[in-house]
């Protein structure tokens, strides 16, 4: 019995060993072969240069839980802690040094702040350009660089915070709209007025409409996936194709029209009344393309009825060339 258990451990020895062995050897392989791809260019023999290799000035987040324990717990909890699983990506695109770099030499340094990147103090474009070493491929984020906000010197850490986010989603800084309403105050103005999209109500958000991150087109304004105005993603009826269409509709964009923030007017109108928007277009003047209103129907010399009595299809109709029901 007993002798059967000492040759058990021994066995159990004799693998572990065979094990280490296996393992060095494979790490001085890797080592060698890491070695080997930085000094692809060098005609040197490569040599082992393991302290100095990228991948071992990385030490995994559980070393920074060590000292940071209480970062550490509450950052477990936020999207990021995925990143962990990106084995693929290597080292530096998992856990604290995925956004902090390589913590190796902090640690030797007992915590010393010049040997890891620290985002305090560094510039919008240098913070962000780190988040987009990860989100800069993501469709939502692609357009940043050449965005308003980039160019605006507005940065991902305005509006979020890895460790310290305000809200649940998103890791944002403060609630929406509220966050943008704390630089857009003109924004801020139109959504008071008595008739508007209802986002301060939590109906509709800036996000349906823009993209804060930017897009292809202009004023961060999203659009549809086939190039079409993001209007219609809500106000299906208006898009036709009609028979006849109402022509700006479809040149100008709704905005030719409507103040889609906010408006006096409960049909967010620009002008006020109607006729006097439709005549901004349709003058008397023989050289403007849009053409007055002509015929019987307009002869009130007074004062003509609001035109879209009579042309009710205004945004484009399959029956009527002058839009009517
Ligand atoms: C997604 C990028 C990102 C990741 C991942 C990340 N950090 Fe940070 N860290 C930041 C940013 C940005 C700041 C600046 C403060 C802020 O905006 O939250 C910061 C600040 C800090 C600070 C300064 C103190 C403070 O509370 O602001 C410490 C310490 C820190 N991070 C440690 C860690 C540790 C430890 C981990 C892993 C558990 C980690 N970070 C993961 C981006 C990141
Ligand atoms: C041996 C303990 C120790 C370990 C392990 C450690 N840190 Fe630190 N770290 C510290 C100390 C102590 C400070 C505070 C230094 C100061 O205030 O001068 C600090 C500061 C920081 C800061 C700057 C905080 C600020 O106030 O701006 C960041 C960022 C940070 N650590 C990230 C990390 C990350 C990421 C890791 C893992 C790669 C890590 N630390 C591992 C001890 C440690
Ligand atoms: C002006 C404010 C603002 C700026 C600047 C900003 N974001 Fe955002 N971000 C938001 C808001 C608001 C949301 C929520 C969007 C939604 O509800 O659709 C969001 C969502 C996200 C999301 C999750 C949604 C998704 O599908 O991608 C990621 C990731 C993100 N932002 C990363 C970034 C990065 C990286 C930067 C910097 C390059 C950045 N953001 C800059 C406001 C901003
Ligand atoms: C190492 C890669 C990496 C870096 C660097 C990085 N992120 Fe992320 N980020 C991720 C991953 C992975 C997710 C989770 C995506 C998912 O849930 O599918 C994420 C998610 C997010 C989200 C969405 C949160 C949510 O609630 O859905 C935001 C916002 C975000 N990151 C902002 C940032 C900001 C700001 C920075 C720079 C300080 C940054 N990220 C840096 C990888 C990264
Ligand atoms: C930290 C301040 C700040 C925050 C927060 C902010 N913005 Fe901006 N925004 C700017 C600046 C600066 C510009 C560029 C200058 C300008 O056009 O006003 C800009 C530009 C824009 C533009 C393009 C305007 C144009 O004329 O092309 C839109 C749209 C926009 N922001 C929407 C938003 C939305 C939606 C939010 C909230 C998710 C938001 N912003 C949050 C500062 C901010
Ligand atoms: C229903 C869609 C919609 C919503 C919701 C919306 N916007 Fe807009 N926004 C637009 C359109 C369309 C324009 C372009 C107007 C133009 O070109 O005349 C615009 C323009 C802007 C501009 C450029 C300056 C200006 O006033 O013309 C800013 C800044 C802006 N929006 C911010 C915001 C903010 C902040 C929110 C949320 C509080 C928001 N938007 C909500 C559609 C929307
Ligand atoms: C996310 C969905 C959504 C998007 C995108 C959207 N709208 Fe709306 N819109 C609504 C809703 C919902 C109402 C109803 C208003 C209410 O009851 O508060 C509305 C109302 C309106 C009205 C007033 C109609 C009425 O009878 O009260 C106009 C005009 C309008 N939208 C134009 C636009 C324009 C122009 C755009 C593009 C710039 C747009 N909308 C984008 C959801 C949307
Ligand atoms: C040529 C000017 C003009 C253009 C361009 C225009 N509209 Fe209108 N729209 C109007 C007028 C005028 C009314 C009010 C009709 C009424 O009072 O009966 C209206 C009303 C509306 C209404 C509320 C009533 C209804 O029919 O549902 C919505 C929603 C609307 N428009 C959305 C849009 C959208 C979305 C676009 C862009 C695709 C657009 N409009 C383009 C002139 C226009
Ligand atoms: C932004 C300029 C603009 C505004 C505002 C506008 N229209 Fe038009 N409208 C046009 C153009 C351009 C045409 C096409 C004219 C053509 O094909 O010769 C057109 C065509 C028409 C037609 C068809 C008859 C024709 O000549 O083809 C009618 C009817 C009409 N508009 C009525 C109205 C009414 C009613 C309003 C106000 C609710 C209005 N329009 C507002 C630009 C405008
Ligand atoms: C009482 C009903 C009525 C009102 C109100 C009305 N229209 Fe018309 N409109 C008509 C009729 C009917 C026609 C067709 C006339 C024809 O074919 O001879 C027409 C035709 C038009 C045309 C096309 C002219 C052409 O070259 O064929 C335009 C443009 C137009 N109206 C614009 C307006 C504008 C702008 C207003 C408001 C200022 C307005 N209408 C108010 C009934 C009306």
């Amino acid at each position: 019995m007993s002798h059967k258990l000492c040759h058990q451990a021994c066995r159990v020895l004799l693998f572990s060993a065979l094990c280490l062995f296996v393992a060095l050897v494979f790490a001085a392989g890797q080592a060698s072969q890491q070695a080997a791809g930085k000094n692809a260019q060098s005609t040197s023999a490569p040599t082992v240069t393991a302290p100095s290799s990228e991948a071992s000035k990385y030490v995994g987040a559980e070393t920074c839980k060590t000292c940071h324990e209480e970062i550490y717990n509450a950052w477990e909890k936020t999207p990021h802690w995925k990143t962990t699983l990106n084995i693929k990506g290597g080292p530096s695109k998992q856990g604290c040094e995925g956004c902090h770099g390589p913590g190796a030499d902090h640690v030797a340094g007992g915590g010393d702040k010049t040997k890891i990147f620290v985002f305090e103090g560094k510039s919008r474009q240098e913070t962000s350009a780190r988040c987009l070493t990860c989100h800069g491929e993501a469709h939502e984020q692609s357009h940043f660089a050449e965005s308003a906000h980039s160019s605006g010197d507005v940065g991902c850490l305005d509006c979020h915070s890895p460790h310290h986010a305000k809200e649940k989603e998103f890791l944002l800084v403060r609630e929406q709209p509220q966050l943008c309403y704390g630089c857009h105050t003109s924004a801020k103005a139109d959504f008071a007025k008595p008739y508007h999209h209802r986002v301060n109500e939590g109906l509709v958000q800036c996000v349906d409409c823009h993209n804060p991150h930017g897009t292809a087109t202009v004023r961060q304004l999203r659009s549809l996936p086939s190039g079409d105005a993001i209007c219609y993603k809500c106000h299906v009826d208006k898009q036709g194709p009609f028979v006849y269409e109402h022509v700006p509709v479809k040149t100008e964009g709704c905005t030719s029209c409507h103040s889609p923030h906010g408006s006096t007017n409960p049909k967010l109108l620009n002008v006020m009344p109607v006729n006097i928007l439709c005549l901004q277009c349709h003058t008397f003047s023989t050289t403007l393309t849009a053409g007055g209103p002509i015929g019987p129907a307009h002869n009130q010399s007074a004062k003509y009825q609001a035109c879209t009595m009579c042309h009710t299809q205004i945004h484009g109709s399959n029956f009527s060339d002058v839009f009517f029901k």
